[in-house]
């Protein structure tokens, strides 16, 4: 039977690399949602659009030619055949992001879309990995395993650090705290990740390494 892992958590908790690893680990299909919102956000940038003016980015979230690609080491983004996977991680996209993630429109035609892809993952073969900020509540409740991972401010920019600049020297951690805790307040009118739901599994990753917080999430899938 087709399962779906939907896992949810803020930036640098270690979610996608963890996601992808479990996606590849179990032959399922793999779904970074937040890269929807970043494609969006960067087609709306592309075309001068104020990202703030919700009724504007929402039509274009209605009709953007998005192309999402669900294999966890091929989990490409394109729009009208451009390749975005690199574009989507400028400054400028994650800076504007949560102005678009906002939108309450935009939000109800990424709830379709990423059911939609949940759905045909389902139908095609063993299932999906969906990582995103809501998909425990709104998009997967009913998913077969969801988790929540977490880190404490520190382990979190630490990793971002490392990540963006290749070191967590001082002058890299100064950078990324003004990226993520000003992205982390934007985006908590949208996702309450601290708490985990009812029924979602807890995993506090400050403490762990990239491996162990691999087999915490499939240790409790395989329970
Ligand atoms: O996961 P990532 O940091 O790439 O997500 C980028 C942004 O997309 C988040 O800051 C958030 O604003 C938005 N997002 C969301 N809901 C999701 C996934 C991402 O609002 N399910």
């Amino acid at each position: 039977n087709p399962i779906t892992i939907a896992i949810d958590g803020p930036s640098g908790s270690g979610k996608s690399s963890v996601s992808k690893a479990v996606a590849r680990q179990l032959g399922l299909a793999y779904l970074d949602t937040g890269a929807m919102y970043r494609a969006l956000t960067w087609w709306c940038l592309e075309r001068g659009l104020d990202t703030t003016d919700v009724e504007a980015v929402a039509a274009q979230a209605d009709t953007f030619p998005l192309v999402i690609g669900t294999e966890p080491d091929a989990a490409t983004v394109h729009v009208g055949g451009t390749d975005i996977g690199a574009a989507i991680r400028q400054t400028r996209v994650s800076e504007q992001v949560s102005h678009i993630a906002t939108n309450l429109q935009v939000r109800a035609t990424m709830r379709d879309l990423q059911r939609q892809i949940i759905a045909d993952a389902r139908h095609a073969g063993a299932g999906i990995v969906v990582e995103g900020r809501d998909i425990t509540t709104v998009i997967a409740p009913d998913a077969e395993h969801r988790f929540l991972l977490s880190a404490s401010e520190e382990a979190r920019l630490a990793r971002r650090a490392r990540e963006l600049f290749d070191t967590d020297d001082d002058s890299a951690l100064a950078a990324t705290h003004d990226q993520i805790v000003r992205r982390d307040a934007a985006d908590s009118t949208v996702s309450a990740f601290f708490e985990p739901a009812p029924g979602v599994v807890g995993i506090d990753t400050s403490d762990l390494t990239f491996d162990q917080s691999v087999a915490a999430v499939l240790d409790a899938v395989e329970a």
